[in-house]
């Protein structure tokens, strides 16, 4: 089979997971790289091996030859730069969150519905092996239907400032940027229910607290501390046609004893914590059983995910498949996001 010729559009700090995943995929060649900043890209073109370097996509996209194409750059330009890479005739690995409004990822439904083109959306927390487990058992009926579920991504110090803390560029803070990943992997735990009514209120009250020493964070490639227009933590309950219910919060700053992620879904047969580790909570003989799965990693595994996200991504180019994280479940995933937003905003439920 011919290699797949890759090009990545943003070449910051995701995207070394994106490359280092790429180069680990025997059907793969880096091709080209694109970046508003040239040296970055010339730096990661020299590091990966990439023949050819662009500062401008709509050129890469004209003349490199790629098939397929990361796009890891800041959320306000995930639309169009994901619409003109499908109108081109290439395949799409797009970043999370899928764009930062709902009529704008309808717009790229509508692009991505009319070119036939593959966009697979970067829900990376669905492709952990542990993941797919919990998938796997769900389907099976271990643990009946998902009635309720709890999603929690709690970071203390970890507004990764530059455009992520700029409001107009990254459509808003913990929720879109973190509580994006929760949310998604309950969802698609659930199966994927219609969302009925979204309730949500947003804080302000931190800001980044960059002034904190000592411990590390997550950083933009371009930091810069003095951006800070976006919520620094949010919660929300989230209702579903059929009665099931989502509850979240997720913070960039709290003062939380520690960072910590937490993913809990239970039916009416058992239940389960996806994160901080694997467990499943069942009940047989009239005893409630606690039961951890034996896998590789007791909890989510960042390196493993990518990888399979990517190879996934290179098969579905290969064989013209429907991605795991098709761009319809993007649309209803940001009615979520934004109606958390509008929510805190009016201070009243949305229904949709
Ligand atoms: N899946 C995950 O776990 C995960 C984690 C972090 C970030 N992300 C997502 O990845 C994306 C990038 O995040 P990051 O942390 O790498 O940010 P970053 O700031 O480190 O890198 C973004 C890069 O995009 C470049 N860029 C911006 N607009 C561009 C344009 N029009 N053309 C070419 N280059 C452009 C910037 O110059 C920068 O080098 C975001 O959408 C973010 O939400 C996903």
């Amino acid at each position: 089979m011919a290699m797949i010729k890759i090009g990545i559009v943003g070449v910051g700090t995701i995207s070394e997971l994106h490359l280092n995943a790429y180069r680990n995929n025997p059907d793969v060649q880096i091709h080209a790289v694109c970046d508003l900043n040239e040296a970055r890209a010339k730096l990661t073109a020299d590091k990966y091996g990439a023949a050819k370097i662009y500062t401008n996509y709509r050129e890469m996209f004209a003349e490199a030859g790629i098939d397929a194409v990361s796009i890891c750059t800041w959320n306000n330009t995930h639309e169009e730069i994901a619409v003109a890479a499908v109108q081109a005739g290439i395949d799409v690995l797009l970043e999370k969150p899928l764009t930062t409004t709902v009529e704008s990822a309808l717009r790229i439904e509508e692009a991505v519905n009319r070119s036939g083109q593959i966009l697979q959306i970067g829900y990376v927390r669905r492709y952990d092996n542990n993941a797919q487990l919990v998938k796997q058992f769900t389907d099976l009926g271990e643990f009946g239907a998902f009635y309720y579920a709890r999603a929690s991504s709690i970071r203390r110090i970890g507004n990764p400032g530059g455009w992520f803390a700029d409001r107009s560029r990254s459509g808003g803070g913990p929720v879109i940027d973190i509580g994006v990943h929760v949310v998604d992997l309950c969802w698609y735990l659930m199966g994927r229910p219609k969302v009925k009514s979204v309730s949500a209120n947003t804080y302000y009250q931190l800001g980044n607290r960059s002034n904190v020493q000592h411990l590390a964070a997550y950083r933009a490639a371009d930091y810069d501390a003095t951006a800070s227009s976006v919520e620094d933590m949010a919660n929300a309950l989230i209702r579903f046609e059929g009665g099931a219910s989502l509850m979240l919060d997720a913070s960039f700053t709290l003062h939380a004893k520690e960072n910590k992620t937490t993913i809990q879904l239970y039916g009416d047969k058992g239940g389960v914590e996806v994160d901080p580790v694997l467990s499943f909570t069942t009940e047989k003989n009239n005893t409630i059983l606690n039961t951890t799965p034996q896998t590789t990693h007791p909890g989510f595994h960042l390196d493993t995910a990518f990888q399979n996200e990517i190879d996934h991504f290179i098969e579905c180019v290969q064989q013209r498949r429907e991605p795991l994280s098709p761009v319809s479940d993007g649309v209803e995933i940001m009615r979520m996001l934004c109606g958390i937003y509008e929510s805190a905003e009016l201070g009243k439920e949305i229904v949709f």
